[in-house]
Order: C-alpha cells, then structure tokens, then sequence
C-alpha cells in the first residue's frame, strides 16, 4: 500500500475522493487500521477519554501524545499519521509551540500535527509552516475549549457563529493547513466550507458534504458501551465480544477446562520418574 502525503491528500479532494480517517491509540489497533486500507490516522487526544477514561481531553500531556504515537508508528509503517497537539501545547508562545510539534514529529515520527483553533492560531500555524511541519487544523466544536463553550455542543447555529467558522477556515487554508477537521457544525455549513476552500474537510458530525471523515475507533468498533453522541455509527460491537470472551475464560478456568492437553508441556518419562525418588 502507498503511502499518502499532504499532497496526495489535496490532489483526493479534486479528483472528489473522500477521505477516510480513522483514530488509532496503540500498536495492535494500528496494524488493524493499516489493513483496513484507511488513509490517514489520527493519535487523537480522545485518547484521554476512550482509552485513559478522563471525562474531557485536557489532561492529557504532550508526552502522552508522543508514547501513544510512537506504538502507532510500529504497528501502521505505511499509513499517514496525524498527531494531536494536546491542550496548552500550541497556546503559550510560538517558540514552544514550533518545539512541542518538532517532538511530535521527531521523537514519535508523526507525519504531521493537528491543532484546535482559528484566526487566533495564524501565527502559530506560520511558524510551523516555517519549520516544514504539516499542520490540520480543527474547527467547529474544539473540545480542549469545552470550559469555554459550555459543554460538548453543536457549534454554528447562528448567523454570527456559522460567519466566524467559516471565516476561520479560510484564515486556516490561507496560514498553510494542509486540511482541516470540522466537528459538530451543521451540515450546510461543513457543505458551504467544503465548497469554498480548495483544502479538504474531515468531518465529524458535519454532514457528508465534506471531503472526508473521522471517527474515533472505540466508538466505531463499539470497544466502549458508554454513551454515543448521534453523529456516531457504530460498525461493530466489541464490547459484547470482549466480555463474552472473558467470561468464558473465567468460567473454563473455574471448571478446570482451561489449560486443555493443547495448551500445556509434558515432562519425559524419565525425568518425572526420577523427581519423584
Ligand atoms: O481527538 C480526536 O479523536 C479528534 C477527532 C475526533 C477529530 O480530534
Ligand atoms: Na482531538
């Protein structure tokens, strides 16, 4: 399989190829998304809630982003990787803003960085630009910004709103994003969006008017029966399988049934004869 690029991935949008984007937070899961063919993977900072099991992405640190990328990196080798910048990571300065991407990609072997804002991100995104580091950007609902929004919310609804995103997706193309994620926006919106910028979009609860799509894995699979937003669709119920699995193994192990003769070692003859001397 061919890996993509930041270019191949905008020559997709004008030959209306769609996207598919998947998250991925460790090796195994990795290997099973490069052989689904998926064409870019997101280390998403989800990864503090569906695999760490905080109630939001802000605890998560720079230095998880870079373990849980790297375990990635082993088990997708030809897959474009996108990392998360977590929270406070591209919001202090630019200097150590260009620094924690650098470590993204040096360090973890990211192919490029994901970071949440619009117009107030510019200068950053430049400086980025100018450390030949490829930037996604993500708008609509950003979820390290859940304390300013009020909650996991649909972002956009009004004139103003739906004005100001729009505007910040042109401000995004134009500071050198090679894509961008919009989340939890109205579907004529994430559509109008698509239409205007000559980037793809990758949507999460934006419709399919967009250029491509993402979903978290665990919700996808179902690894997770908690809550599922709307926008979600799960393909697969691998909680059930997980705790089917288990339970038989709890009960084979109660029984006595497991380890079966297939799954254990024998001693010679001999040996055992003159132990028991
Ligand atoms: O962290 C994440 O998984 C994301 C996607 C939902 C876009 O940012
Ligand atoms: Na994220």
């Amino acid at each position: 399989k061919e890996k993509l690029t930041t270019v191949k991935l905008k020559e997709m949008k004008s030959t209306n190829r769609r996207i598919s984007m998947v998250t991925a937070y460790d090796y195994p899961t990795a290997r099973a998304v490069e052989d689904s063919g998926a064409d870019v993977i997101l280390v998403g900072d989800s990864l503090g809630m569906v695999v760490l099991g905080h109630e939001t992405t802000l605890p998560v640190t720079l230095d998880d982003m870079i373990h849980h990328t790297r375990a990635v990196k082993r088990g997708a080798k030809n897959t474009f990787v996108v990392t998360d910048m977590p929270f406070l990571s591209a919001n202090i300065s630019i200097p150590e803003t260009v620094r924690n991407a650098g470590r993204i990609i040096q360090e973890a072997g990211a192919d490029a960085v994901k970071l949440e804002g619009g117009r107030e991100m510019i200068d950053e995104i430049r400086a980025l630009m100018k450390a030949n580091i490829p930037v996604m950007g993500h708008l609509g609902l950003t979820p390290q910004a859940v304390n300013q929004l009020g909650g996991f919310k649909l972002q956009g609804k009004d004139v103003e709103s739906a004005k100001r995103i729009f505007e910040d997706a042109l401000f995004l193309q134009e500071a050198g994003c090679f894509a961008i994620v919009l989340e939890l926006v109205p579907t004529p919106l994430a559509t109008m969006i698509s239409e205007h910028l000559t980037i793809p979009t990758i949507g999460i609860g934006a419709g399919a008017g967009c250029d491509g799509q993402v979903l978290v894995i665990h919700d996808l699979l179902g690894i997770t029966n908690d809550y599922m937003p709307r926008f979600v669709k799960k393909y697969g119920n691998l909680y059930e399988t997980m705790v089917d699995a288990v339970k038989s193994y709890n009960q084979e192990v109660r029984d006595g049934v497991f380890p079966g003769s297939a799954h254990e070692f024998g001693m010679k003859d001999e040996v055992v004869a003159a132990l028991k001397k």
